[in-house]
């Protein structure tokens, strides 16, 4: 068993340096779009900072090469200090004279916010520079950054080999989801699969074939499983070199006896003219961009006789509002379903929410990489290096 912070003794007066994700998105003013990956980081947040740590609160925030005004964690400072009043300082920096000085100043149960850890190089390369200078301003690590707990940096990866530590209560919840949910399905087992790229879901698909009862796939990637079956999909998205890999698993399906269900009907689009295919073929230069009504309601059917649903991906192009119906009737069908649900991937936590549903899904995944190797059956590196107890 992995060390949670609850087994952590003498936090009181300590520096602890807590790793969250908080690669939210923010617009042009810098205002937070979307709080969840903050908001679920607040229990463990707030159990550290009522047992009196001086806590460091570190996380990456895009993909930045170097400084990027538009990717400063100030806002997120900003909008911790609504939760914590008076307790929080942020440092422009992310290690230095700078940081030093600030954390000689915190008093205990106050927090340092530090700016992004990818502003200086050594973070995703997980340098032994970088663990050095983030070993030194901390006398324990503590990580709750599910979303980037598939990576292996330094601030999730490198000081947790160095430093006592434990992981915080959003990571503990995340993997006791995923297990039960894996080790012990409730059946019918339904699993909804979508996004444009095929690649990184066909070990995903693999490894559900063994536990769900149905699979269901749309969006961009069902074009390469229709290909597979012999179906034209005119110029619809397809990855030719995986057609066959496709093949191999509706073959493997079809032996186990496990239903997989593709798109029966679309919504395409061809220079600007979007129109309703209501058959599987694609002819001609239109491209598929969305499930289409049939399509719709014989998911909505697999769903609603669900038990346990597991999805991953939109269903259709979803950021232009003229392919979004297939997926938004999807997410209210999950919810309708009375089933045990998790969602995972921004797109279609961000679908859930849209579609004013979140509330009634179980639980809504901060990760999607992550979610995604779980789901795989992969041990996250990031979790593998806390310490057992
Ligand atoms: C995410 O948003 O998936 C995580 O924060 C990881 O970000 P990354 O893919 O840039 O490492």
């Amino acid at each position: 068993m992995k060390r949670t912070i609850r087994e952590l003794n003498d936090i009181k007066g300590k520096r602890v340096l807590l790793r969250c994700d908080f690669n939210v998105p923010l617009d042009n003013w810098g205002d937070i779009q979307n709080a969840n990956r903050i908001d679920a980081a607040l229990p463990t947040i707030k159990y550290l900072v009522e047992k009196g740590a001086k806590l460091i609160v570190c996380s990456h925030l895009g993909r930045p090469k170097g400084y990027d005004k538009f990717l400063s964690l100030f806002p997120v400072a900003v909008y911790l200090m609504k939760s914590f009043p008076n307790k929080v300082k942020f440092c422009s920096k992310v290690f230095g004279p700078e940081v030093d000085l600030a954390i000689s100043k915190l008093r205990d149960g106050e927090i340092l916010m530090l700016e992004n850890l990818r502003f200086v190089k050594g973070e995703e390369e997980n340098s032994p520079t970088f663990v050095k200078e983030l070993c030194k301003i901390c006398d324990i690590y503590v990580d709750d950054a599910f979303g980037v707990a598939h990576r292996k940096q330094a601030s999730n990866y490198g000081v947790a080999l160095k430093k006592p530590n434990a992981m915080g209560f959003l990571i503990e919840k995340e993997l006791e989801v995923f297990d039960k949910a894996f080790k012990n399905p409730a059946h019918p087992f339904v699993a909804i699969f979508g996004g444009a790229k095929v690649d990184d879901k066909l070990n995903l698909i693999s490894n559900v074939l063994g536990m769900a009862d149905v699979i269901l796939i749309g969006g961009g990637m069902a074009y390469t499983f229709l290909q597979a079956e012999g179906v034209s999909v005119g110029n619809s998205i397809c990855s030719h070199e995986l057609v066959n890999d496709a093949k191999t698993i509706l073959e493997k399906a079809k032996e186990k006896g496990i239903k997989v269900l593709l798109p029966v009907d679309h919504i395409a689009e061809c220079n600007g003219k979007v129109k309703t295919v209501r058959q599987p073929e694609i002819e001609g230069e239109f491209v598929g961009f969305d499930i289409g009504p049939k399509t719709t309601k014989m998911f909505q059917s697999e769903i609603l006789k669900a038990k346990q649903i597991i999805w991953n991906g939109p269903l259709g192009k979803y950021e232009d509002k003229r392919f979004r119906k297939g997926t938004e009737k999807v997410a209210k069908a999950v919810a309708n379903s009375g089933a045990y649900s998790i969602v995972g991937g921004g797109d279609s936590v961000s679908a859930v929410q849209e579609a004013g549903v979140a509330d009634r899904i179980n639980h809504l995944s901060t990760g999607g990489g992550a979610s995604l190797k779980l789901m795989e059956g992969k041990i996250l590196p990031a979790v593998e290096v806390i310490d057992s107890i």
